[in-house]
């Protein structure tokens, strides 16, 4: 599981934080990852971690909440995919092995595909999904019949629109791939390189195509859409206190201590532990992460992350609003906006 690269479309947020811990549906991404190896039966997991390493540990501890056993590898510098293997070539061993982007969001899970690869034989399975802006990703390109000819990493000329999607499976062959290739112009060691060289060298990577949802969640508007996807298919339920004149209606997750006072909530949205809505209205596709105050406020299709203030704003929109953040009215003359922002954040104002 790869956890570590600095988030920098994520900021100010990954100033403090990893950008595999953004909760969509208040559940960490790189949790969805993880849970989504344990089903496919898979427990022992090594997670590659830089600069964030103290947070993603943090969050994961011994893997054991989350079913698996987590194995800390250190990455001193992003060096690259193909650098991952290469510094995890000990935690391997001559396994096979799945190698999971922790940023990447698929829902659905992987268990097919594991098995897939468990009864085939191949050196390589890569995951395939049509994209629209092919220059961002990886992008292989099939011949007639079908098989992988060329892998190509973010083309300035795309010659197919074929993503690479950030799940692999590989065969212990891969380490002698790893070990030929050189680092490309950004200076990395690409995991696309890598297969290339299975490739080129006769070796049987299978193409699987991706049908279902998935994400790679560097920016703002893809957390967003994560959070819309996930939250269309919770199942409802309150393990907090809702007062009588309050309305929640639709779709709505209401955790544990969490308390709705005079308030609307429509779903689908959720409220975290120990959160407390009063006199707002929290709207669909928002999430309210763990210990929050939402007063006097309206938020729709929004992202709060824990221990957040809000009073007394309407209303916010299309935002994702960092951890113990303070917005509130200001009531002292010259009226005007007072603000304290982090390096790189972003504000648009009404
Ligand atoms: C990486 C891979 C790329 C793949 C993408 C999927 O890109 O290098 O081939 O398509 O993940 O998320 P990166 O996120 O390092 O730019």
């Amino acid at each position: 599981m790869l956890s570590g690269g600095a988030g920098t479309r994520l900021r100010p947020i990954t100033h403090t934080s990893a950008k595999q811990l953004v909760p969509v549906a208040n559940k960490p991404v790189l949790f969805y990852g993880l849970e989504a190896i344990r089903d496919a039966g898979i427990t022992e997991v090594g997670i590659i971690v830089g600069d964030t390493r103290a947070e993603i540990e943090a969050a994961v501890g011994d893997g054991s909440a989350l079913g698996i056993k987590a194995t800390y590898i250190p990455q001193e510098a992003p060096l690259g995919l193909a650098h991952c293997v290469l510094i995890a070539r000990d935690f391997l061993g001559d396994d096979d092995f799945v190698m999971y982007l922790g940023d990447n969001f698929i829902i659905g899970g992987i268990t097919d595909l594991v098995d897939e690869f468990k009864r085939g034989g191949a050196d390589a399975q890569i995951l395939l999904t049509k994209v629209e802006n092919p220059q961002q990703f990886g992008i292989a390109e099939l011949d007639d019949v079908g098989r992988v000819v060329r892998l190509v990493e973010k083309p300035k000329e795309p010659k197919s629109d074929l993503a690479l999607v950030g799940v692999y499976m590989f065969a212990p062959t891969i380490h002698e791939a790893v070990g030929e290739i050189k680092p490309s112009g950004r200076g990395e060691l690409e995991i696309t390189d890598a297969i290339q060289w299975l490739i080129d060298n006769g070796k049987d990577v299978r193409p699987h195509f991706v049908t279902g949802y998935w994400k790679d969640t560097g920016r703002l508007e893809d957390m967003l859409e994560c959070n819309r996807k996930v939250l269309e298919s919770v199942e409802p339920s309150c393990r907090g206190t809702i007062d009588e004149v309050s309305r929640i209606i639709g779709r709505v997750v209401i955790e544990e201590g969490a308390r709705v006072e005079r308030s609307t909530v429509r779903g689908p949205a959720i409220i975290g532990r120990g959160t407390t809505i009063v006199d707002s209205y929290v709207g669909p596709f928002t999430s309210i992460y763990h210990d929050c105050r939402i007063e006097h406020t309206e938020v729709e299709h929004s992202i709060v992350l824990e221990s957040t203030t809000i009073v007394g704003v309407s209303r916010i929109e299309d935002s994702l609003i960092g951890k113990e953040v303070e917005v509130s009215p200001s009531t002292a003359m010259p009226r005007a906006h007072r603000l304290m922002l982090g390096d790189h954040s972003k504000v648009s104002l009404a």
